[in-house]
């Protein structure tokens, strides 16, 4: 395909110091959505992603966890595919910063810019985010209450560092950026953010420090191996090895897809984009990017969700309570690309219900089912439509032009409800027209109005595959269709000609109403345990403790022996618990609504019997039950399967 008709797209690569979030998905979801929507306009494109696995926190994670970097980040890495695999995030290379082939391209990055005499060796010293991997100038930190520098972006503690370092001449590129934002004035959306950029570029640049040397995880610098690369300098390089640079055969990949036509980020790391990205290009000589996209912050309760707060969602959890296409969709629906947006989980249910249950599942379900129970089942166009018809033939074009429209300018949720008021339309119509009637009364009208029902859902089917790829395969089989990529559906669906024909098939309802998890889960979101990570709020927060700290925790099997309820309580029972050589204990656990004493007694299961004792309504507990909730809250006991001694611990 020419190189005029290439779409590449790409996402920041994620640190793997934690599991994915909703948060991270929803960087990788924008550009899944980004690239199937440039497919359904004949584009042909490229979607790269990956995990940024070099550099200081890194290092210090893996120390935590008594790993070597490299192990510690190959456990880390599958967390980020499975995700992606679950939520239908089709990327086409998932690029690691410890590939070899990336590496290349890295000292070739470097090697580039020596030779232009972009680098030169001087001291850094100042201050810098471990978290994010950020110098920070001084005037730009912001202090505590006891005059400790924070890190003005994700406010935590900065260190100071005084290191001989390699420098890049950023300074020397203020002009050039300056100039390349001007003539390019769309190059940022939103433009508040190009505002932003250009703001702190006229501010002065300072050249910029790109290795480390009291940092070992990294890249070798090419120029002295006591130094590695700084690690933006190696990650920001992915975008280019990602396709090919600096490697044998690639070549041609590498011309036909570079320059990026999206790359898609959170605000922020914008400026790491927009300006150290940029002035490398420059000094590459390469073409620079056609568009960055920059969205807002998934919040959480008002604060942005991330992983060292403690207040992430796990994805997979939401795909097993909702299902993945509904959270795709609630995820492009409700949050404004440019904005920041709470993440709902009764708001998510409520779109769920009432936009994929009731408006467009519902809509799907009864044409089949009125067609299929009137021995409709081959349809083709009619000889000629009446007025309310063509109406509604006029509103699913300009249904489809403002969505093309709103899609083909990164306003997302606006071409969703756009879409869905069109739904509302075509519901409209159909209890307008009461074709239950028509069946009875009128064949050529009930023919009609089932025909334009298909038509619509056609269009709809079509235009929403990129948001619901699976859903929407379906929706369009039982009309008869098989998704094609191959079909120039654009043209077709600018043409609006209603002339197709169908074969209706029943399905299963796409989409049923959610369970009111939200409800029994009665804490808000944020703070409940059931799609909440534990993430400790740790200033490097890793999902992996050291042997140590698990070999701290008592797990010990035992019997119990009796179970009471205690009195002025509906939630605790008493219990007696045979741990063996560790003699009777006395333990209260607070599960009497999901059990009877006789399910309990002679019941095997295990227990921390380390912890400090504890008073509950006047009684003393000595130990801790260990249970596992189910997805609505109910409790199951923990047991080991087969009988082993009272008193043995788990190891
Ligand atoms: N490794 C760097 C990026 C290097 S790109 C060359 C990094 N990684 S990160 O794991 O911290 O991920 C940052 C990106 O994840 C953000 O820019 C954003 O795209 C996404 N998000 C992380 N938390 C998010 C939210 N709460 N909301 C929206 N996006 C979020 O920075």
């Amino acid at each position: 395909m020419p190189k005029n008709n290439k779409f590449y797209v790409t996402t920041p690569i994620y640190y793997v110091n934690a599991k994915p979030h909703i948060g991270t998905l929803y960087s990788s979801l924008l550009a899944d959505v980004a690239a199937r929507w440039n497919k359904l306009c004949g584009k042909n494109t490229f979607f790269l992603t990956g995990t940024d696995e070099h550099g200081q926190k890194l290092a210090e994670c893996a120390k935590k966890s008594l790993l070597q970097p490299k192990d510690f980040v190959d456990l880390m890495v599958p967390n980020f595919k499975n995700t992606w695999k679950t939520f239908e995030i089709n990327y086409d290379k998932f690029i690691r910063t410890t590939d070899e082939d990336h590496k290349l391209a890295v000292i070739k990055l470097i090697d580039q810019l020596y030779k232009n005499d972009d680098i030169y060796k001087s001291v850094y010293s100042g201050l810098y985010c471990v978290p994010d991997e950020r110098f920070v100038v001084t005037n730009e930190a912001i202090k505590d209450e006891k005059n400790n520098y924070l890190c003005p972006i994700c406010k935590r503690a900065l260190i100071e560092v005084a290191e001989e370092s390699y420098f890049f001449r950023l300074s020397a590129y203020e002009d050039k950026l300056l100039d390349f934002f001007e003539k390019n004035p769309d190059f940022i959306t939103p433009k508040e953010r190009m505002h932003e950029v250009v703001a702190f570029v006229k501010s002065g640049l300072k050249d910029l420090s790109i290795s480390r040397k009291s940092v070992e995880w990294g890249i070798e610098f090419p120029l002295e191996s006591e130094h590695t690369v700084y690690v933006w300098a190696d990650a920001l390089t992915n975008y280019l090895s990602g396709i090919g640079f600096a490697q044998k055969d690639k070549e041609q990949d590498f011309d036909y897809w570079w320059p990026a036509d999206l790359q898609i980020m959170a605000k922020d790391i914008l400026r790491f984009h927009a300006v150290y990205w940029i002035a490398f290009l420059m000094a590459l000589k390469l073409e620079l990017p056609k568009k960055m996209l920059v969205h807002g912050y998934i919040l959480s309760n008002g604060n942005k969700m991330s992983k060292s707060l403690g207040n992430v969602m796990d994805p997979e959890k939401l795909a097993q309570m909702y299902g993945v296409e509904p959270v795709r969709y609630y995820l492009i629906r409700q949050m404004s690309i440019n904005q920041d947006g709470n993440f709902i989980l009764s708001e998510l249910e409520n779109h769920v219900a009432s936009d994929l249950a009731n408006g467009l599942g519902n809509l799907l379900n009864r044409t089949l089912t009125l067609a299929l129970n009137n021995n409709l089942q081959k349809l083709k166009a009619p000889d000629a439509f009446n007025t309310e018809t063509l109406a509604l033939r006029e509103k699913c074009e300009e249904a489809f032009r403002s969505f093309w429209d709103q899609m083909n300018h990164y306003s997302y949720h606006v071409a969703l409800a756009d879409l869905w008021t069109f739904i509302g339309h075509v519901n409209a119509y159909f209890h307008r027209m009461e074709p239950w009637v028509a069946a009875k009364k009128d064949k050529d009208l009930f023919y009609e109005i089932i025909y334009a029902s298909c038509c619509s859902l056609y269009t709809i089917g079509v235009l929403l595959w990129p948001i619901m790829p699976g859903k929407m395969q379906e929706l369009l089989k039982s009309l008869g269709h098989d998704f094609d990529l191959k079909n120039n559906y654009e043209q077709e669906l600018r043409d609006n000609k209603w002339t197709k024909n169908f074969i209706l098939t029943k399905i299963e309802p796409l989409f049923t109403r959610p369970e009111n998890f939200s409800k029994k889960l009665e804490k808000p979101i944020s703070e409940s345990k059931e799609v909440v990570s534990n993430d400790t709020k740790t200033e490097l927060s890793c999902d992996i403790i050291d042997i140590n700290d698990f070999a701290k925790v008592y797990l010990i099997v035992g019997t119990i022996l009796s179970c009471e309820s205690v009195s002025g309580s509906d939630k605790l029972y008493k219990l007696q618990v045979d741990l063996g050589k560790m003699g009777i204990r006395q333990i209260l656990s607070g599960i009497a609504k999901f059990f009877k004493p006789e399910d309990l007694v002679n019941k095997q299961g295990v227990y921390v019997t380390n912890l400090a004792p504890r008073k509950m309504m006047g009684y003393e507990s000595n130990g801790m039950m260990l249970f596992a909730k189910d997805e609505i809250g109910n409790m199951k006991m923990v047991t080991v399967s087969g009988f082993v001694e009272n008193g043995t611990r788990l190891s």
